[in-house]
């Protein structure tokens, strides 16, 4: 976009405007410099040059015009600009542009948390409600990736999404992410086929723990001692809650322990592997699904079976009815979706921001899966898992 404006020997050129760092503020506001003048041109000007001018809009300078008696009549650039003496609206302006864009980001996370939150817990109702009538959980979390692979690939055939630019680099460093996100899934969905929903989920609150001893052990990194004494809570909090929960079962407390340790090598791999790499939060987490789909697939039928999965079907069906194929939907397509906008959610936000983000998901998962499910709670239950999430929280405080 090019306009210029002429006042008489002076010449301010449009473009030169749009040369700004901000792109959203030098269309609204351009600072030009201060331009030399000669006395004379101070005069006949209208406008005067000799201090520095704000141009709050440019969008009509193309059609001004000089016509001769107007001149002295009328200011020519009447278009919104005006001298720098009077910048203290502008000021206002710009700082009513800025909270409106931070207010503006706010809302853009608050919706991502609120999303994110919405459909995991939609996801772990509907994979608890499965799982209670089709006791298979290798089969589960291949639909579930099934499902998210299929949507996406579709989404690229029809360009509703942008394919990525990958190579074979790129799935090479992706695969010990999948791996890891893999057992980390399978490890979860077998944990909750097992125990109930608010159980695994108080136990993966302990993710932290897993985090700083494997970066401290196994990576020798080291951490503040707050970081250190945030883990009592954790791990006090969640040894309480495991041995007062009241339908205890050691393959459902390990699968969650299991998938702690595994998402804390995913995140690990995953930060390795995509340094410098610009492939966006939801085409990263379609890669992660499409290659964990291919992990998993010989797996899943090496441990259950089509056989299984037949009986365990039918078994299923006559029990609950046809509908029952529209919670296995619903438990795979939430599963994608909510890993979705989570993955996008952390192109938006800090990693802080993301952990307490997914500390809160943990809390509204507990509680909406203890309230529709009627599990039985006791206080003493409860307590461990209320200062689990505590220790969780003043883990994410102490990295900062
Ligand atoms: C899974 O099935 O992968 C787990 O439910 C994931 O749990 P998280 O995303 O809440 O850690």
């Amino acid at each position: 976009m090019s306009a210029s404006v002429k006042l008489s020997t002076i010449q301010i050129t449009g473009s030169d405007f749009l040369r700004q760092k901000s792109p959203a503020l030098s269309r609204q506001f351009s600072r030009l410099p201060p331009l030399s003048a000669t006395n004379k041109y101070r005069q006949s000007s209208i406008v005067s040059v000799s201090k520095p001018l704000y141009v709050s809009s440019i969008e009509s300078f193309g059609s001004l015009k000089r016509s001769s008696k107007d001149d002295e009549k009328r200011s020519l650039i009447t278009c919104k600009a005006y001298e720098a003496d009077r910048s203290e609206p502008i000021d206002e302006n710009i700082q009513q542009l800025q909270t409106r864009s931070e207010a503006a980001k706010r809302f853009k996370i608050g919706v991502y948390f609120a999303t994110w939150w919405a459909l995991n817990v939609v996801f772990n109702i509907y994979n608890k409600k499965v799982l209670n009538a089709f006791p298979f959980p290798w089969l589960t979390s291949t639909l579930s990736l099934a499902a998210g692979s299929l949507i996406m690939l579709i989404s690229w055939a029809t360009r509703i999404a942008e394919a990525p630019k990958t190579d074979f680099d790129f799935w090479k460093t992706l695969f010990p992410v999948a791996l890891a996100h893999t057992i980390g899934h399978v490890a979860a969905t077998v944990s909750m086929s097992k125990v109930a929903v608010s159980f695994t989920h108080i136990i993966k609150s302990g993710e932290p723990a897993f985090s700083v001893l494997v970066s401290k052990f196994i990576l020798g990194d080291t951490f503040p001692l707050p970081v250190y004494l945030s883990l009592i809570p954790i791990i006090g909090g969640c040894s309480l809650a495991a041995v007062t929960e009241l339908n205890f079962n050691m393959i459902g407390f390990m699968g969650a322990m299991i998938s702690n340790l595994a998402f804390v090598f995913r995140n690990i791999f995953s930060k390795k592997g995509m340094k410098g790499k610009s492939v966006s939060g939801m085409n990263y987490y379609a890669c992660l699904s499409i290659l964990s789909l291919i992990i998993l697939t010989p797996f899943a039928i090496a441990v259950e079976g089509p056989q299984m999965w037949a009986v365990g079907w039918e078994t299923a069906i006559s029990q609950i009815g046809p509908h029952f194929i529209w919670w296995v939907a619903a438990q795979s397509v939430f599963y994608h979706l909510y890993n979705q906008v989570s993955y996008m959610s952390l192109d938006e936000i800090s990693p802080l921001t993301f952990s307490i983000g997914n500390t809160m998901k943990r809390i509204s998962v507990i509680v909406s899966s203890i309230i529709i499910f009627h599990t039985p709670v006791q206080p003493i239950n409860a307590l461990g898992a209320a200062i689990a999430i505590l220790g969780t929280f003043l883990y994410s405080q102490a990295k900062q």
